[in-house]
């Protein structure tokens, strides 16, 4: 059973180090989270997952921790986050906390202890080969680095050597069974890690690599599963309302392992990438569903979406998003008009959805060097733009000292230029946000049944008593069906509906009643 308030919670995702700097050292900061707030509540949001605030050596932005209980010192102390707890909960905000239960950073005292030759409690909290010429084999490792004459096993970049949750099948003899003791110890500290924060007030987690604990899994992950299985009962009996939501994008294993969520994550060629970001396999083409006369088609996402919300919609939800600090911001290849229908359709499906910060004013994706192991990711990670002051109002530090450069550009939007503009993008995010709100067939668990879905007509869809539709096309596109709703309680663009026909212009949705 999930989390009753998720039913009616739609997430903002913040990328702490560029929301809102209040000591102008150039980096955002859990102050300035908490200066927010009132923000994002007035936006629509009533819950935030904060990427990885913990005390780290930034080789992975942050998802390399040095130590879980501790906030790293760029974005304040520990009691500032757990002031955020509570100002947050006040305004009727949930927060997440993000998780990384699969590697540490190189520099986490476990590790420190794991690598010294001398055995003790962290030996094996790591997932080392028995001798320094012996290799991982098949996984990626790292060896000559350690007093230990032995090599280690790599989750993610080098500095994320990965925690020991043990193996399914065990083929190597430096390999332990899942039930090993050192095993289960991973777990508890993991456990023990999530509690440290839950009773400070945090409302659960995103999980990142969720499907990565358990090694030499099987097809189902039942390794990986059965370890989240427990750490769920956990949850259970001691923070029944706390919620987890997996990196995992595979709602069918995700959910039955115990989460409460899983993404749907673009995958070059995916369902959901298909969505808004169909433009890397077709010679400088865009074949995204909502670019304006692509031509797309929707059930290259229905296809997949509708299998997973079939099997998944009575045991937890399917979370879409806007963007995530892993991805391009779907502002690069689409135009405010186009995001608008995209994100009226994203924040109308079922399930529980996520806004990545910027993206409700369309924040541009940059082209800049990478930042702490950002790469590509870099260009979406830029501080918040708030107003046309120094730094697009972000900090009032020097321009040089800023964690990554604001957008030059002279027509960058900002929250103040958007609120002025009626008919801005964020108008039309935060008229969304506040129908959902208001109308409870629009929310999470909601009965969603597919209407028309053929190419060249809008497509239209049911949640509850309600009926939604959507063209993105720049021609006018009817479509014949037999449906009673006829009073229009919401439109973007125009629409037109009279016995059983509907039409929408080019470019428009529609929430009829
Ligand atoms: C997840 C995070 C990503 C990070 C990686 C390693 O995919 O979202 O930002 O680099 O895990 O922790
Ligand atoms: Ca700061």
């Amino acid at each position: 059973m999930s989390a009753a308030w998720l039913k009616d919670t739609v997430f903002y995702e913040i990328y702490p180090q560029s929301f809102y700097d209040t000591n102008g050292d150039g980096i955002g900061d859990i102050k300035g989270i908490i200066e927010k707030l009132d923000y994002i509540k007035d936006l629509g949001c009533n819950a935030l997952w904060i990427n990885p605030c913990f005390d780290s050596p930034f080789k992975d932005a942050g998802y390399d921790v040095r130590d879980y209980k501790k906030v790293a010192d760029r974005y304040g102390t520990n009691e500032d986050l757990y002031r955020l707890f509570e100002e947050a909960h006040k305004k009727g905000i949930r927060v997440l906390l993000d998780l990384v239960p699969g590697h540490t950073s190189e520099e986490h005292e476990w590790f420190r202890q794991s690598q010294k030759a001398e055995k003790n409690e962290y030996s094996d909290r790591y997932i080392w080969t028995t001798f320094c010429f012996e290799g991982a084999e098949g996984f990626p490792y790292v060896g000559g680095e350690s007093e230990r004459s032995a090599t280690y096993m790599l989750n993610f970049f080098k500095c994320q050597p990965a925690l020991n949750y043990g193996f399914r099948q065990v083929t190597k003899h430096w390999q332990l069974p899942i039930h090993h003791p050192a095993a289960l110890a991973t777990r508890e500290a993991m456990k023990d890690v999530m509690r440290f924060w839950l009773s400070h007030g945090c409302d659960g987690f995103r999980v990142d690599m969720a499907a990565s604990l358990v090694k030499n899994d099987d097809e189902k992950k039942s390794g990986t599963s059965a370890v989240w299985l427990d750490i769920r009962r956990m949850l259970d009996l001691e923070f029944p309302d706390a919620a987890m939501v997996a990196e995992w994008s595979n709602p069918p294993l995700a959910l039955r392992a115990g989460y409460d969520m899983d993404f749907y994550l673009n995958e070059r060629g995916n369902g959901y990438s298909t969505l808004f970001r169909d433009y890397e396999n077709h010679q400088g083409e865009d074949h995204s569903y909502f670019k304006k006369d692509a031509g797309g088609n929707i059930n290259r996402f229905l296809d997949q979406y509708l299998q997973w919300y079939q099997d998944t919609k009575d045991i937890g939800y399917i979370s879409l998003l806007s963007c995530n600090h892993d991805t391009l911001r779907p502002r690069y290849n689409m135009d405010e008009s186009e995001l608008k229908l995209a994100y009226a359709f994203l924040y109308t499906l079922p399930g529980v959805p996520f806004l990545y910060y910027g993206d409700e004013i369309g924040m541009r994706y940059q082209n800049i060097p990478t930042k702490e192991g950002g790469y590509f990711r870099t260009g979406s990670r830029t501080p918040m733009q708030w107003d046309r002051s120094a730094n697009l109002g972000f900090s009032t530090g020097c321009a040089e000292d800023l964690y990554l450069p604001v957008d030059d550009a002279e027509d960058a939007p900002t929250v103040a230029s958007q609120e002025a503009d009626p008919d801005s993008l964020y108008h039309t995010v935060k008229e969304i946000l506040a129908l959902r709100h208001s109308q409870e067939d629009l929310q999470a668990d909601a009965p969603f049944r597919v209407i028309c879905s053929e190419p060249g007509k809008p497509f239209v869809y049911q949640r509850g008593s309600l009926l939604l539709a959507v063209n993105p096309d720049s021609a006018s596109k009817t479509v014949k069906a037999a449906f009673t709703q006829n009073r229009i309680l919401y439109q973007i663009g125009s629409a037109s509906c009279k016995e059983g026909s509907l039409t929408l212009a080019g470019q428009s949705f529609v929430v009829l009643k």
